[in-house]
């Protein structure tokens, strides 16, 4: 038995135990997502949650400064996607990231990759995160949990050991598997299960493949199967799609509910938009008797309608953290995007439709629509990521072409029609410009 592994004062069932071993067998033999760390040197995986613009909108009202000291931990980090991604953005800083797992293999894996990008403010950690103790790990002000919640034999106590590493002010990063789409994952586990009595590791992908390509086109998993990309990852991808042994799912309402259990609420869920129910059901009648339910029930109508919910992201806090307002003491920052390009864009696509009432664009399969003006052209000629909202205004109505109130108006609901989509964040104008992925990335 590892050193380090087995919780101190818990009390295991010999089921559950049993299970532990074989999750970390699992990641041991195929540590996930599967990545190659010589793919470090031409691009850098920026997983949304951690993000610091959307981190610092919903986690910390963008008023944190994580040039100050910021605690980080990522618990069941695998082949760290999150933590170089986290370590990248805090580099220029003292602060450093804990990279905790259970498999030695991934944890090999990541520490390859924080190599190549030359990243050294990373702790690594091989260890149970059921056995995690603040006195010695120390508390967090950010903790990222994303898939694994779900693989625990019980998931209400991971997220109470993680829970009690999180300071009352911090916020916690989470993911886990939305059930209904996943529906015809889980019946292809069933199946492989019946088929790979006593097989082992290698003879259970095998007969992962031949099942795959040989379903038919009735299959469940079929028809839903451009939901899931990861069998098509190679073997590491179907042993964690359809192979795995501690699996389960939520509902959103299950997992408000878990979270309640733990005396935390949902600040945010990533993709939002995504449950709300009015995106499928558009009748008047409906429209009105949704409108009385509550909202965890508005978003439950959305995941049993939409059928495509096949996680679920968010960020969850001990005590409400009030989003920040938009005001002028504010600068709206973009979306981490690849360099600083994306504010003359916007600028230039209005400025090319002013003539319009309405311009397009397209972002993760929404269709959003601005309204060009000439005031709202004045304020992004000045909006860079940098300028506080009171300098956009300053500088757009200079020259008394654009009236105060009217920039004012428009930018706002520039900001707030981005926001929506996950695409725009305000911070406190004293917090530092992030970074571009370019810069991050030092292409
Ligand atoms: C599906 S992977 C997710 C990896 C990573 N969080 C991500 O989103 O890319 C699940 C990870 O959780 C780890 N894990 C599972 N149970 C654990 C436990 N009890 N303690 C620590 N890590 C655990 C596994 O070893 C694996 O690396």
């Amino acid at each position: 038995m590892m050193n380090g592994v087995w919780p101190v004062g818990f009390s295991w069932t010999f089921s559950e135990a049993n299970q532990i071993d074989t999750t970390r067998d699992h990641y041991e033999n195929f540590p996930y997502p599967p990545r190659d760390p010589a793919d470090e040197q031409h691009r850098l995986l920026t997983p949304a949650l951690d993000c610091f613009d959307m981190l610092n909108h919903y986690g910390f009202g963008g008023a944190r400064d994580f040039e100050d000291e910021f605690t980080v931990l990522v618990a069941g980090g695998g082949t760290g996607d999150s933590t170089i991604f986290l370590a990248e953005q805090l580099k220029s800083t003292s602060n450093k990231v804990v990279h905790v797992d259970i498999s030695q293999q991934s944890i090999d894996v990541a520490k390859e990759r924080a190599q190549v990008r030359g990243l050294t403010n990373i702790e690594w950690r091989q260890a149970n995160l059921l056995n995690l103790n603040s006195s010695e790990i120390g508390t967090f002000d950010y903790i990222n949990c994303t898939g694994v919640l779900h693989h625990l034999p019980d998931p209400s106590m991971g997220l109470a050991s993680i829970t009690s590493l999180l300071k009352d002010d911090g916020v916690l990063g989470l993911m886990v598997y939305g059930q209904y789409a996943r529906t015809g994952v889980y019946q292809l586990q069933n199946l492989l299960r019946h088929l790979n009595k006593d097989a082992d590791q290698e003879k259970k992908v095998s007969n992962a493949k031949s099942v795959l390509s040989q379903l038919p086109d009735t299959n469940w998993f079929k028809r839903g199967s451009e939901l899931f990309g990861d069998h098509r990852l190679g073997d590491a991808g179907i042993y964690d799609l359809l192979l795995h042994e501690q699996d389960r799912a939520y509902t959103i309402a299950e997992l408000i509910g878990l979270l309640g259990d733990h005396g935390l609420m949902l600040s945010k869920l990533v993709d939002s938009w995504l449950y709300d129910p009015g995106r499928y059901l558009q009748s008047e009648d409906l429209e009105t008797q949704i409108a009385t339910l509550d909202p965890t029930e508005q978003m439950s109508v959305a995941e049993l309608v939409s059928g495509t919910l096949k996680t679920h992201t968010l960020y969850a806090h001990k005590n409400r953290c009030a989003e920040p307002e938009f005001g002028l003491d504010k600068v709206i920052s973009l979306t981490l995007s690849n360099d600083t390009s994306i504010y003359s864009r916007f600028h230039r696509l209005i400025v090319e439709n002013l003539r319009e009432p309405k311009v397009s664009f397209s972002h993760e399969n929404n269709s959003i629509d601005l309204e060009p003006s000439e005031a709202l052209a004045a304020a992004l000629k000045h909006t860079d990521g940098e300028r506080s909202i009171a300098e956009i205004l300053k500088r757009a109505t200079m020259r008394g072409k654009a009236k105060r109130r009217d920039v004012l108006r428009a930018l706002e609901a520039f900001y707030k029609t981005l926001n929506t989509y996950d695409m725009a964040f305000l911070r406190s104008s004293a917090v530092a410009r992030y970074r571009t992925k370019k810069e991050l990335h030092g292409a």
